[in-house]
C-alpha cells in the first residue's frame, strides 16, 4: 500500500526476556518500570490515534488518556486534542461497555469492526464511541488505515496485543517498534507474544533497522525502522 495513502505507523510493547507481553491467562500484570510508562505516555503524545486490540481491552481494560498535564497543553497549543483518538479493533464486539477505559469523557473513541457483525452489538456503545465498519468478515487493514488517513490521522500508534501487532506486520503495515525489554521471565507456550498468529513465512520475515538504543536502569529502550525493499 502507498505509504502516502495511509498514516504512519508505529508498534510500542514491553517485553519479557523470552519474549512474552503477557501471561497465559493474559492477567494484567505489570513488568515495566515507571520510566517505560513515562516513556509511553511520550510516545501516545506525539501520534494522532492510539489502536488497540479487543483481547487487550478486555485483559487490561487500560486508561486511554496522556497521563501529563504538560503534553496534553502542548497538544492543545498545537491545534489538537489533549488525547489521541483511542481506536478498538473488534470482530465481534463483544467488548465491555464500562470500565476504566470508558472513563475518561474528553478522548475521541472509534471502534473498528467488519460489516457482518451484527448492528445491534453497537447499541451498548452508541453514547461512547463511533462504530466504524471495513472488511466484510474481518477489518481489512488497508482499508481502515485509509479511512483513518483521510480523517486527518497521519501517525498511528498500535499498541498490541499480539494478534493485532501480527495483524499489521502481515499486511505491511508496520513503519517503526518501540521495544521495551525486561528483565524478567513469564513463560508459558500460550502466553502471547509480541505477534502471534499465522506468522511469516522466511521469504517474508520483515527486516528492521535499529536506530536507537538506550539502557536506563535495567531496562533496555530499543527503536527499529522498517527495511522497506525496493521492489
Ligand atoms: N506488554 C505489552 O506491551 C502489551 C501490550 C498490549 C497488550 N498486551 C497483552 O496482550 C494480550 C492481548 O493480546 P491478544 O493477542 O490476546 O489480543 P489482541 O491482539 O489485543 O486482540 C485480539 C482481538 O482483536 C480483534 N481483531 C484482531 N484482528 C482483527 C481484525 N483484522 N479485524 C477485526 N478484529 C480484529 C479480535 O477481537 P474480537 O475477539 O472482539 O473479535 C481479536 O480477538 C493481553 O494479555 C494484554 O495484556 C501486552
Amino acid at each position: 500500500m502507498n505509504p502516502d495513502r495511509r498514516p504512519y505507523i508505529l508498534l510500542n510493547y514491553a517485553m519479557s526476556l523470552d519474549g512474552k507481553i503477557s501471561t497465559e491467562d493474559r492477567d494484567p500484570v505489570r513488568f515495566t518500570s515507571g520510566i517505560d510508562r513515562r516513556l509511553m505516555d511520550e510516545i501516545r503524545a506525539d501520534v494522532d490515534a492510539v489502536l488497540i486490540g479487543a483481547g487487550t481491552l478486555r485483559a487490561e481494560d487500560p486508561p486511554v488518556r496522556i497521563q501529563a498535564a504538560e503534553r496534553r497543553d502542548e497538544r492543545t497549543r498545537m491545534g489538537k486534542s489533549p488525547h489521541p483518538v483511542s481506536i478498538v479493533l473488534s470482530r465481534s464486539m463483544r467488548i465491555p461497555s464500562e470500565g476504566r477505559y470508558w472513563k475518561d469523557g474528553q478522548v475521541e473513541r472509534i471502534i473498528a469492526t467488519a460489516v457482518q457483525t451484527p448492528a445491534d452489538r453497537s447499541l451498548p456503545f452508541q453514547e461512547k464511541a463511533e462504530v466504524i465498519r471495513a472488511g466484510e468478515t474481518s477489518v481489512d487493514l488497508d482499508e481502515l488505515c485509509r479511512m483513518l488517513s483521510d480523517r486527518g490521522i497521519r501517525r498511528l500508534l498500535v499498541e498490541g496485543g499480539g494478534e493485532v501487532n501480527m495483524a499489521f506486520w502481515a499486511a505491511g503495515l508496520v513503519d517503526e517498534v518501540y521495544l521495551t525489554l525486561c528483565p524478567v521471565v513469564i513463560g508459558g507456550r500460550n502466553a502471547p507474544t509480541a505477534a502471534d498468529g499465522a506468522g511469516l513465512d522466511a521469504d517474508r520475515f520483515r527486516k528492521l533497522r535499529l536506530v536507537e538504543s538506550r539502557r536506563v536502569g535495567q531496562e533496555f529502550f530499543l527503536r527499529y525502522r522498517v527495511v522497506r525493499s525496493r521492489s
